[in-house]
């Protein structure tokens, strides 16, 4: 019997990756797979909380009745859907993948295979957690991800102060059986006091308790 430690709270959560169209066929994605998000707010509903899960395009269904799910596909539209719920909220939790640049401009028809080089131009999408913390109210918490390479720590904290999260968590790309895709994850929490938490391996679902509790 799990502890229903946060009734009464809202919670809205980010989780999976956007796509970014380039044609009628064909978009700029990523590897996730919305996995650590939908553990994430399966947790948050079981320990009482209202959940507001902003999908991005994934392969995974919601079973809490607790929680209220919105599809989104791009960046721009995640952005749109997070930025109505953001100012109820108490808890943000941004787990998504979002993509950093979308196409400038979207074909309306299927670009033909050519001989020449094919330049696409990209720009920036908008920060939506650098966003929510330039919004933030006094008493809410934002929660960020970082997934990493290199200077893992080093990036997460400089992330955390430049988004004004609460707390970052991070996984790095080096440890096995984390990051994107399959049923683990190894994470470091880092507050703003840029306390360090280091976890073991886990399953998704044992590491999502394991943020809530943090
Ligand atoms: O992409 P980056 O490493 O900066 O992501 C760190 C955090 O910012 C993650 O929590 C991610 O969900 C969030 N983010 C976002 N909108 C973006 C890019 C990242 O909410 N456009």
């Amino acid at each position: 019997q799990e502890k229903k430690d946060l009734t009464g709270k809202k919670v809205l959560l980010t989780a999976g990756p956007t796509y970014e169209r380039i044609d009628p066929v064909r978009f700029i994605g990523n590897y996730s797979t919305g996995k650590m998000g939908f553990a994430l707010a399966e947790e948050f509903a079981a320990r009482g909380a209202e959940v507001i899960l902003i999908a991005g395009p994934v392969n995974l269904k919601t079973i809490s009745a607790a929680i209220r799910r919105v599809d989104v596909v791009s960046a721009g539209e995640m952005f749109e859907q997070v930025m109505q719920f953001a100012d109820q909220c108490d808890i943000v939790v941004s787990c998504a993948a979002v993509a950093d640049f979308t196409p400038k401009e979207k074909s309306g028809t299927k670009i033909k295979r050519g001989k020449m080089d094919l330049n696409l131009e990209l720009q920036p999408t908008q920060d939506i957690a650098a966003e929510l913390g330039r919004r933030k109210k006094a008493g809410q918490l934002l929660i960020g991800f970082a997934l990493e390479t290199d200077d893992e720590a080093c990036n997460a904290v400089l992330k955390l102060r430049k988004k004004n999260l609460d707390l970052i968590v991070l996984n790095s790309l080096r440890d096995k059986g984390a990051g994107f895709g399959g049923d683990t994850n190894k994470v470091t929490v880092i507050d703003r006091k840029e306390q360090q938490f280091a976890y073991d391996l886990k399953s998704k679902q044992e590491v999502a308790t394991d943020i809530v509790d943090r």
